[in-house]
């Protein structure tokens, strides 16, 4: 098996796929997905970048989107579902019954440039009980990371991600109308909710669909190496034009960055702070890195986390000499049904990871200027693996 894994790139799902043969596989639900437009339109984050541009000349009050549930004090948020598994982590969301939920990617297990399988695996998805109780009662936003998008460390050579978007967007309610169906640059998009004095905005950014050619490491030995270390295969993009975002998404993004908000919540697919592990992480475009930093210090300074997913692990990291006047913090969560147990170094991780499936839970303090939020990972019998205050 690790001979196999040295021919070939390495692949996480590849490996827990050659796992999972071994194991009797789970019996496939085909019913049709209900009805749900819980996800947010496209249109509000056009009415925030348009109010973004008025935020700089007048002071306007920004377009907001009321929760059903009032100001916003609880977010949870996970990755990597398998839908051919059980999905007991749903009971633990649901009892914890947050505002809002957010898919950071690898929602399904497409793994297809057919739109009618991935359609199909968005159904099964849609069928598990405790996912249709999340979609009764809570806000669902989602972004994508490579195997819903639909190959395996994927990205903008991907010749079937405009059939990928529109199957995601159907199955998760986005209006017909809205921008994330139709931009030539990807499903980027962000949410904000509550009034002033308790605002928080979401942004989701789309890691696939611009994102420039990985480099794999050639030399056998040193892929042997890497994998000793429980590394990946990749090497940094060092070339002129290598992205995660493009252009266009940075603009929007940088945009974004100026919307009038009391927190601010970034979702990225994959691990932004985390050191160079080899795998796909924002540490393989590291000019895009930097570039991400250097736009939250030049942006009016609002409390900031970062929350991602993909890795089959959770944990939490932390850099404190960012040059941002608080510590600069990402919580990752995965999976929310897949687990990893060969678990990266990460000079920035705080504390523990853990190779358990697992969800994410923010719960913001309003009662306390600026807000503070705790940051907790939960496994699927409700235990707090991870348990982190922050303050800004
Ligand atoms: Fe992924």
């Amino acid at each position: 098996m690790i001979t196999e894994l040295l021919r070939k790139p390495f692949s996480r799902r590849v490996f827990t796929r050659m796992l999972g043969a071994l194991i009797a596989g789970a019996a496939v639900l085909r019913v049709p997905v209900g009805a749900h437009a819980q996800a947010v339109s496209q249109k509000q984050a056009v009415s925030q970048t348009q109010a973004a541009s008025q935020t700089q000349t007048s002071s306007q009050p920004l377009a907001q989107r009321a929760s059903r549930h009032g100001p916003v004090s609880r977010i949870a948020f996970g990755s990597c579902v398998d839908q051919d598994k059980p999905q007991p982590i749903w009971d633990v969301v649901n009892s914890a019954k947050p505002d809002v939920f957010v898919f950071l990617g690898d929602n399904i297990y497409g793994d297809s440039e057919d739109p009618a399988v991935l359609q199909s695996k968005y159904e099964q998805l849609g069928a598990v009980p405790g996912f249709q109780q999340l979609r009764q009662q809570t806000d669902v936003v989602a972004i994508w990371d490579d195997h819903d998008y639909g190959v395996n460390d994927g990205g903008l050579e991907y010749p079937s991600k405009e059939a990928s978007r529109q199957v995601m967007l159907d199955f998760f309610g986005e209006p017909a109308d809205s921008e994330r169906r139709s931009r030539p640059d990807g499903i980027y998009t962000s949410y904000v909710y509550g009034e002033p004095g308790n605002t928080v905005q979401i942004i989701l950014l789309d890691l696939r669909w611009n994102r420039t050619a990985l480099h794999e490491v050639a030399d056998a030995d040193k892929r042997a190496s890497r994998l000793a270390q429980d590394m990946g295969p990749y090497d940094a993009s060092l070339e002129p034009g290598a992205t995660m975002l493009g252009e266009a998404q940075w603009q929007w993004f940088q945009q974004q960055l100026h919307v009038e908000a009391d927190l601010r919540i970034i979702g990225s697919s994959i691990q932004l702070l985390a050191d160079f592990t080899g795998w796909e992480t924002w540490a393989n475009f590291p000019a895009d890195r930097q570039r991400f930093f250097n736009l939250l210090h030049t942006s009016p300074m609002v409390p900031t986390v970062i929350i991602s997913g993909d890795t089959h692990w959770s944990e939490f990291s932390r850099i404190d000499n960012s040059g941002l006047p608080f510590p600069l913090v990402e919580m990752t969560s995965s999976g929310l049904t897949e687990e990893w147990q060969a678990i990266s170094p990460n000079r920035h991780r705080i504390g523990e990871a853990f190779a358990r499936a697992n969800v994410g839970m923010i719960d913001i303090d309003w009662s306390v200027q600026p807000p503070a939020v705790t940051m907790q990972i939960r496994d699927v019998q409700g235990a707090v693996l991870i348990d982190r205050r922050v303050e800004f």
